[in-house]
Formats: structure tokens, C-alpha cells, sequence
């Protein structure tokens, strides 16, 4: 089985001491540093933008996995490329052409991801699989850190793992909202690769040991 992956989200950091918390992340077993980014538009709240990401940029010495929680991504991705995304996730529900989305993001050398809502299901994403290389599932409604994981989840990820597993595709599954030592195990059982965890990183005592921690529950 191969390695599953941590992804701290860095909406849940504190902005005040924000390099001391990203170098935390790079001293830690976490895998990569999760960005939301938010407009208060496709999701009613806003996060940060170009400037921090700039700025997390320069600490970050882990992959940058990009979570965009904005209308019409299409007219940024050639900015979030230039300002060291790795992966691009796009929302679903935001994406009018979804695959041409997908395609301009690999053109600027970027993995592709899709996000999708809780109430989205993972059906639609049968006939463009084979374009994804994440799907970012979210188990909360996106907007906010610290919101209660919605338990449907655990049956979206086996289905999704079906349709990637029948169509021999490679995509990754990351759950994204509501993680804790309570959920991860289920949740790679059920077949997700990447937990994302914001709230259960950060108010923790000790980050880097909580790290530790699920990173082993994880892969044991
Ligand atoms: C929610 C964001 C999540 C969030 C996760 O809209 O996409 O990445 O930061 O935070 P927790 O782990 O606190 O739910
Ligand atoms: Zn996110």
C-alpha cells in the first residue's frame, strides 16, 4: 500500500506568527501545505490571497496543494502557477467547462484537482477521470476551519475509489474538512490518500507531535 499523506491547511495557522507555523510544517511528517482560498463569492467567507501565498511561497519547502474556493478560477491559473501552486484544485460547481479547466491547469505544469461539495456526487466525475489527479472531497461545506465532519463521507470516498479503480486511473483522494484521529482511520479504509487537517493541527498542543501522530494512525 502506498504512503498516505498529511496535508495541514494553513487557513487554520496563526497569521500573526505565520512563518513560524509553516516552518513548523516543514520540520513535521506532514506531506503538504494545504492554501485555501476563498472570495467570498463561491463560498461566504474570504480567506487570503496572492500576497500570503507569495509569502508562504518563500517558506514552504513541502508541495503547495491549492484548494480555490473562488467563482471562474480559469482567469488565475496561470498567476497561481507563477506563485508556486503544485497541485490546483478547482471547484466543480464553479467550473462550467470543467475539462478544458483541467487541461489549462496541466499546461502550466501543475497537477490538476477537483473539489467537490458534500452535495455533489462523486458520478459526475466518471467521464473525466482519467484528467484528474486529485479530487478534493470536501466533508464539510466549504467556507469555514473547524466545522463537524458530515459522516456521508466515508461512503463517497468507497464509490469514488470504484470509479477510479474501473477506469484505471491514478487520481488521489484527499478528504478535506473535519479531520481527526476519530475519522482517519475510516477514511483511508474506505480509500482516501490524503487527509487534510486544519482545527485538529493547530489548536493541538503540540503540532508537530499531532502530526506525528496521525500521520502513524494512518499508515499502520
Ligand atoms: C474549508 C477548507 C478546509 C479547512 C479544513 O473550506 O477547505 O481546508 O481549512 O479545516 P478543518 O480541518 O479545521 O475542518
Ligand atoms: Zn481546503
Amino acid at each position: 500500500m502506498s504512503t498516505k499523506l498529511i496535508a495541514p491547511s494553513v487557513l487554520a495557522a496563526d497569521f500573526g506568527n505565520l512563518q513560524r507555523d509553516l516552518e513548523m510544517i516543514n520540520n513535521s511528517e506532514a506531506d503538504w501545505f494545504h492554501i485555501d482560498i476563498m472570495d467570498g463569492v463561491f463560498v461566504p467567507n474570504i480567506s487570503y490571497g496572492m500576497p500570503v501565498l507569495e509569502a508562504i511561497n518563500r517558506h514552504a519547502k513541502k508541495t503547495i496543494d491549492v484548494h480555490l474556493m473562488i467563482v471562474d478560477p480559469d482567469r488565475y491559473i496561470k498567476e497561481f502557477a507563477a506563485l508556486g501552486a503544485d497541485i490546483l484544485s478547482v471547484h466543480y460547481e464553479a467550473c462550467t467547462h470543467l475539462h478544458r479547466t483541467l487541461q489549462a491547469i496541466k499546461a502550466e505544469g501543475m497537477k490538476a484537482g477537483v473539489a467537490i461539495n458534500p452535495h455533489t456526487s462523486v458520478d459526475l466525475l466518471e467521464d473525466v477521470i482519467g484528467d484528474i489527479d486529485l479530487v478534493c472531497m470536501m466533508s464539510v461545506n466549504p467556507g469555514f476551519g473547524g466545522q463537524s465532519f458530515i459522516e456521508n463521507t466515508f461512503k463517497k470516498v468507497k464509490k469514488l475509489k470504484q470509479i477510479i479503480e474501473r477506469n484505471n486511473a491514478s487520481t488521489l483522494i484527499e478528504v478535506d474538512g473535519g479531520v481527526t484521529d476519530k475519522n482517519a482511520a475510516r477514511l483511508i479504509e474506505a480509500g482516501a490518500d490524503v487527509l487534510v487537517a486544519g482545527s485538529f493541527v493547530f489548536k493541538a498542543e503540540d503540532p508537530t507531535q499531532t502530526i506525528k501522530n496521525l500521520k502513524a494512525l494512518v499508515n499502520s
